[in-house]
């Protein structure tokens, strides 16, 4: 079974600071429809580390996200 939105990617981020500040920001990481518009950019900005603001992401977590891509972005 691929990977989903709602089981696996929502999840790895949390309501607040994640989803919260970055709303403000112009991206809601909790919705599927934003997330899976935006997947480039967020990628470049878990894998080069400079997000989430407070600490970068396990490699882990960061291909797990990398597998949702792949994966076609299941909802
Ligand atoms: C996993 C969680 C997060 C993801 C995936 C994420 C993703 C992103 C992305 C993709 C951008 C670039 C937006 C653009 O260029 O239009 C961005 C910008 C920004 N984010 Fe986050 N973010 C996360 C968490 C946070 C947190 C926790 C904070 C601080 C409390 C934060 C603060 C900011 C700020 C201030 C910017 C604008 C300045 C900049 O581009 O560096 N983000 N974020």
């Amino acid at each position: 079974m691929p990977l989903s939105f709602a089981t696996d990617i929502r999840p790895l981020f949390r309501d607040d600071p994640d989803v919260e500040t970055m709303m403000s920001i112009g991206i809601d990481l909790s919705s599927y429809a934003h997330v899976k518009a935006k997947a480039k950019l967020i990628l470049s900005r878990l894998e080069d580390g400079t997000m989430p603001c407070d600490g970068p992401w396990p490699n882990e977590r960061i291909a797990l996200f990398k597998q949702w891509i792949t994966e076609g972005m299941q909802a």
